[in-house]
Formats: C-alpha cells, sequence, structure tokens
C-alpha cells in the first residue's frame, strides 16, 4: 500500500476540499502556508496543482510522511512543496504569505488537546465529561492559544493577504454554549488585529454561514488582513 492510500488522500475530496484549496491558492498566486500540515495532504494536492506550498507541522513523524509524498510527486514538481517542523501558535517566517490555510477541522480540535495537556488533564476524563469544573481554565487557555497563533499569522501575512481556517467553530462546539463565544471571539480579533472576517460556505465563498445550530457544517472562516 503506498503512503497516498493511507495519508493525504485520506479524506480526499471531503466537502470538495482538494478543489476548493486549489481554487483559492491559485487565486492567491502562492506562496501557500498550511498550518499544521500533518501528512501534507493539501500541500501535496497544492504542488500538483503548480502552487508552491510550505506544510508546518509539530510532528517530525507527520513531516516524514509528508517528506515521502514530495518524493513521489514527479520531478519537476519536487519544489513546489516543502515541510519544516514548527508550532502554529508561535511562528515568523521572513516572508510574507499571500495565503495561510488551516484545514480539516483541526484548528480548535488541536488547540484543545494542547489546553488539556498544558493543564495536567486526562484526555479521557476530559472526554467522559469528568473534568467539568476545570472548563474555564482550559477555554481560557484554548482562547489564548487561538490568539496567539491569530497572531503568527498576521505577521506572516502579505498585506492583504488571506487566511483561511476550515471548521470554525464545531470542534469546541461539542457544548452548545460556547458557539456564540466563539463566534464573539472571531469579531473581537479581526478587531484587534486588523483583519475581516466572514464565514463562509465551502462550495459557495460568497455566501455567507453561521449556522450555531449546526455542529459539523462545510464552511470556513476567512480572514483578509485590511
Ligand atoms: C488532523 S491533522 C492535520 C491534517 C492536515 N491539516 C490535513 O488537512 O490533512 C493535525 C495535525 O496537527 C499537528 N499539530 C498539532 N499541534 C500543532 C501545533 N501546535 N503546531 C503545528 N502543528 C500541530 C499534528 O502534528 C497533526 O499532524
Amino acid at each position: 500500500m503506498s503512503i497516498h492510500d493511507g495519508t493525504y488522500q485520506l479524506h480526499e475530496g471531503a466537502y470538495g476540499e482538494f478543489k476548493f484549496y486549489q481554487k483559492i491558492a491559485k487565486e492567491s498566486g502562492g506562496p501557500v502556508l498550511d498550518l499544521a500540515t500533518g501528512g501534507g495532504r493539501i500541500c501535496i494536492t497544492l504542488a500538483k496543482a503548480g502552487i508552491t506550498c510550505v506544510g508546518m507541522d509539530a510532528s517530525p513523524h507527520s513531516l516524514v510522511i509528508a517528506k515521502k509524498a514530495v518524493a513521489e510527486l514527479p520531478q519537476e514538481l519536487r519544489g513546489k512543496a516543502s515541510f519544516i517542523e514548527g508550532d502554529m501558535c508561535d511562528f515568523n517566517f521572513p516572508g510574507r504569505f499571500p495565503l495561510i490555510i488551516n484545514a480539516f477541522e483541526s484548528f480548535w480540535f488541536i488547540l484543545r488537546m494542547a489546553a488539556i495537556k498544558d493543564l495536567g488533564i486526562n484526555e479521557y476524563e476530559w472526554w467522559l465529561g469528568n473534568e467539568q469544573q476545570k472548563d474555564n481554565e482550559v477555554f481560557m487557555l484554548i482562547y489564548q492559544k487561538a490568539e496567539s497563533c491569530i497572531r503568527s499569522i498576521m505577521r506572516s501575512l502579505a498585506p492583504r493577504g488571506k487566511f483561511i481556517i476550515d471548521g470554525p467553530i464545531s470542534h469546541l462546539l461539542f457544548q452548545e454554549e460556547k458557539k456564540e463565544v466563539a463566534h464573539a471571539w472571531w469579531l473581537d480579533m479581526a478587531d484587534t488585529y486588523k483583519f475581516s472576517v466572514r464565514f463562509a460556505d465551502y462550495n459557495d465563498l460568497n455566501k455567507s454561514v453561521f449556522d450555531l445550530n449546526a455542529l459539523h457544517r462545510p464552511d470556513v472562516v476567512i480572514g483578509q488582513k485590511i
């Protein structure tokens, strides 16, 4: 079995995401920065479309998989995808990207897992709902980490550059009451870090969506540096 089967072809085309990222990346002109790239699923997809992409991930193991995938690209496309180890909550590039993405609904999920770990909470107890008394602490830390990520993104975006975060709310929101808070948080970040923000339909970026009642939706948050 090739690594393509298990890694970056995983969930290929969920909500049409390969086509979605290729289109938006082409419009940006590249290069694209792919945060938490994992096995390079989206980065490799962009390279195949001729777009230069840098994938960043905190896990050396994921990066080994991503680099193997690059080696399987046709020779002339191999220079299009590169990978570096780094923390999406604290990065600084000398260059500026016209597009920064975070795919596969991983934003809040990653930050929540990191917050739980930092606070020394047992993950399984958390999922079982046995750590609810620590909720406030967890959510404060999630939002701190998220802000740090947004600050890093804004540092690395080109003027008028865009960022796309897939699944803006859903992974926080196994807790219903957090939806409104997360929505307000985005508006606050946009005001503080000077970007415009839209919640858009995956398949029609001109269509705004913000459905607080849906848990899993094909939607994205789009920020554009003002
Ligand atoms: C669900 S996978 C990513 C999937 C990938 N974006 C895609 O669309 O296929 C989540 C990834 O986030 C990475 N990750 C977790 N915390 C991170 C952090 N602070 N900075 C960068 N990457 C992180 C993990 O190592 C893992 O590879």
